[in-house]
């Protein structure tokens, strides 16, 4: 942890007085007596940026987490001037900047505090590294909670932690533990109904402090680089996240199987093994789309290799495994094998693509091929030899998904077990020590194998995940938690940790479910597979030398009940799909944690059990031995239990049932939720109609449904469909309106409603205010089930004929 005590210091220096200041279109910009320059840029009335140089120069403004293709723009920028006070207004907030001290105040537009700062923006010159360690302390007001910074493993309400944002290979990594494989340096606050987001670009080592050295102040500080931080305005949690989300930018929809099960291990080989696996799984008629192979698949562990042993025809394997349903995704690592006899060593050893030690030598580490060499990743002309590197593997054998692992960057047996920070990168022409691009090393890995693999599997999407990433990585590439532990507490955290990444911009995540290391009880892995089932991403993993992980390896009643939720999670593929398209457009997280769905209710602001998956599903999984059921709290309003169309109040903590093969799973009322018949793997069976399941309610709801080809771009074209559905509910009556967009034509040929809870016997439906006869829709009164054309403006039930 670094303080002020190095040893030559100066101490920690400010900012003096304001001795001038200009605008410039967007941006004000200060000098004061001392050489240090503040601007702040307006990139739209909610979002501020400020950024501090100490000599009066500013760095090459470069970020490899900002998203290019950002909208910015505001609807007001006005400048007050007072005697020591700028202030500056937009239509959302106001910025007080003081001219004495260049101290910063930002309220809203009736004056109420959303932050100030204590010490402000401060820094000490680094006499080792050159530059400054930069530091911004603010004010925390009382009762301010603090959500978000990527995958720290800890209490989901970050209020009284210290925390570092280094990439680090953590295996069976413990709760609490401060550095892990992801480094996203944004924070939501909230307090007095206000949220607000910082969001500090810097990829140095970052720290953060949410008020436990001082009750009421909150630090962050980076050990080199620029004070370079948005200011996010809510004041709803959703504006600050979706508007991180946004700034940093989102990925491309991911073809829909890859939102299906996906089953890995380290590792499944030789060839038979895979293919008896594949068997295994469409005999059981356990859901799967996706095999992983670990680095056994390869030669010597050298990437971009196969075991001919093993795997003696890869191509023909894969396409057989994709007659089946099955994709192949298969690892990759960064460490390339110091072998002169090696293809990709040799090649990026002739064009010096390798990372080298501060005087010429090249940074040499072991990683499991042995010694090894590193690729810069912060090169582009490295990136696009690497992307190149997929022709073979995507374009020709047929992987269609990539995974990279290892990528902090791990290097074994060295302390820090990384590279020492004297490595040398490119940045992208900003030359630098590692100390800058440790954290964006495995992003920009990342970035290399999604353009290879998006270019080789064109026209279909590509698949691509990763374990280090940085903010705004998210852009790339699906991730996972790391190397978990098979105990009640990881499942724990996986929970945690997941809704935190979705708060941190990165939704397309999971955990290891069942475990990576050790071994899972049968009673674990069942209710870590009732967890799993509802994150975006959904793998069962493990090291494999603690026994076996296939659902069926803990005996029938585990294989039962697994397989009843992973096919729940195949039906619930509509709902989920559309709650990615929300993601990958407008930013919106995948699931929201209780406090993100009502901000309102402080019962939230320390719970983590439960979350909302998609809009309107209500989950909280058990994460306790031998328990029959558990408190859950409920947000406000009323929810369906799923399992038996019981109606809860929320607002208030109720005791719920949950057996074994029972998940307390709740429906918001009036939701319309999508969903596709049983499968086997994605786009097995050519549907001929989508459920909908309607939850009654006595007042309006909004429910939506995205639809595509499930791969391939032509969605980008406008060929798809989303559909709004307008539920209106009293008793006697429910009307449904319906409104597409988009021009994709779905191939169902009609809708299967279920209406659950509806508190009347219907007489009479309607068809865009045509009367059609009950028969024709074949309905069944019993369960109140019905099929209904697929186009319709609005749809009417009625207990009796209308007036
Ligand atoms: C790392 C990964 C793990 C993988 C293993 C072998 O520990 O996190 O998922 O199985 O390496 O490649």
């Amino acid at each position: 942890m670094i303080t002020n005590t190095e040893l030559e210091t100066k101490g920690n220096l400010f900012p003096g007085e304001v001795k001038a200041f200009e605008f410039d279109g967007d941006s004000i910009t200060f000098s004061t007596a001392n050489t240090v320059l503040l601007r702040i840029t307006v990139l739209r009335d909610s979002i501020l940026r400020f950024r501090y140089a100490t000599d009066g120069i500013f760095e090459n403004d470069f970020s490899y987490a900002i998203d290019k293709d950002t909208m910015h723009g505001f609807n007001k920028f006005e400048i007050q001037e007072a005697p020591s006070l700028i202030t500056i207004i937009t239509s959302k907030i106001k910025c007080k900047i003081s001219t004495t001290d260049l101290k910063i105040g930002i309220y809203d537009l009736q004056d109420n505090v959303i932050v100030e700062e204590d010490l402000g923006f401060h820094w000490e010159e680094s006499f080792k590294y050159g530059g400054n360690f930069v530091k911004m302390n603010k004010t925390s007001v009382e009762g301010e909670n603090f959500f978000g910074l990527g995958d720290k493993p800890t209490n989901f309400n970050l209020k009284g932690r210290k925390l570092t944002l280094w990439n680090k290979d953590q295996f069976a990594f413990n709760k609490d533990l401060d550095e892990l494989y992801k480094a996203v340096p944004f924070y939501t606050a909230l307090h007095s109904n206000i949220a607000y987001g910082i969001f500090f670009d810097n990829s140095f080592k970052t720290h953060f402090d949410f008020c436990q050295d001082k009750r009421n102040e909150v630090k962050f500080w980076a050990e080199g680089g620029e004070m370079n931080y948005y200011f996010i305005y809510g004041p709803k949690i959703a504006e600050v996240v979706t508007s991180y989300t946004n700034l940093t930018g989102t990925p491309d929809l991911p073809p829909l199987w890859a939102l299906g099960y996906h089953q890995s291990k380290w590792s499944y080989f030789p060839e038979e093994r895979v293919t008896e696996l594949a068997a295994k799984f469409r005999e059981l008629d356990f859901p799967c789309d996706a095999i992983h192979l670990d680095i056994d698949y390869m030669e010597d562990f050298k990437c971009f290799t196969w075991n001919n042993k093993y795997f003696p025809d890869p191509k023909l394997m894969v396409e057989k495994l994709e007659e089946e349903g099955f994709k192949t995704v298969v690892i990759i690592d960064p460490g390339i094998k110091i072998d002169a006899d090696y293809k990709i060593f040799k090649e990026a050893l002739d064009n010096n693509y390798f990372c080298r030690r501060a005087d010429g030598p090249f940074m040499r580490g072991k990683v499991w091929p042995g010694e090894c060499y590193f690729p810069d990743f912060t090169n582009p002309k490295v990136r696009e030899w690497w992307a190149g590197l997929f022709k073979e593997l995507v374009g020709e054998i047929g992987v269609k998904g990539v995974w990279n692992d290892m990528n902090e960057p791990a290097v074994m047996e060295v302390p820090g077990k990384t590279f020492p920070t004297d490595v040398r990168h490119n940045y992208d022409g900003n030359d630098c020590s590692h100390r800058k691009a440790h954290n964006i090393y495995g992003m920009q890995m990342a970035r290399a194998t999604h353009d290879g693999v998006r270019k080789y599997s064109f026209p279909k999407r590509p698949f691509t995940m990763t374990r280090a990433n940085f903010a705004g990585g998210q852009r790339y590439c699906a991730t996972w938690t790391g190397d978990n532990i098979a105990t009640w507490e990881h499942l724990w955290l996986a929970n945690t940790q997941v809704q935190r990444l979705c708060l941190s911009g990165m939704s397309f995540t999971g955990s290891d479910i069942g475990g990576f290391a050790e071994q899972p009880s049968g009673e674990l892995f069942t209710r870590w597979i009732q967890l799993g089932i509802f994150h975006p991403f959904c793998r069962v993993h493990s090291s494999g030398d603690h026994g076996n992980q296939e659902p069926w390896s803990f005996g029938e009643e585990v294989l039962n009940i697994t397989r009843e939720y992973v096919r729940l999670r195949y039906q619930l593929l509509p709902y989920l799909y559309t709650a990615f398209y929300q993601y990958t457009e407008e930013g919106i997280p995948i699931l929201k944690p209780l406090v993100y769905f009502d901000q309102e209710d402080v019962h939230t602001y320390y719970r983590s059990d439960e979350f909302i998956f998609g809009n309107q599903i209500l989950v909280c999984p058990i994460q306790d031995a031998h328990v029959q059921g558990r408190r859950v709290y409920f947000p406000r309003g009323k929810w369906y239990n799923f399992w038996n169309d019981e109606i809860v109040t929320g607002g208030k903590e109720h005791w719920v049932d949950a057996p074994l093969e029972k998940s307390p799973i709740f429906i918001k009322e009036g939701a319309i939720i999508p969903k596709f018949p049983v499968q086997n793997y994605v786009d097995e069976i050519e549907t001929e109609a989508l459920f909908l399941d309607i939850y009654y309610k006595n007042g309006n709801e909004t429910s939506i449904l995205y639809e595509d080809a499930h791969d391939g771009y032509d969605y980008k074209k406008g060929r798809y469909s989303l559909k709004t559905f307008k539920f209106r509910g009293k008793p006697g009556e429910i009307i449904i309106q319906q409104h597409k967009d988009g021009k994709f034509l779905t191939s169902y040929k009609h809708l299967e409603i279920r209406i659950h809870g509806l508190p009347f016997e219907i007489e009479k439906a309607y068809l865009d205010n045509e009367e059609v006869s009950l028969e024709t829709l074949d309905f069944d009164p019993t369960v109140n089930t019905m099929k209904i054309p697929k186009v319709f403006d609005l749809i009417q039930f009625t207990s009796k004929a209308k007036s």
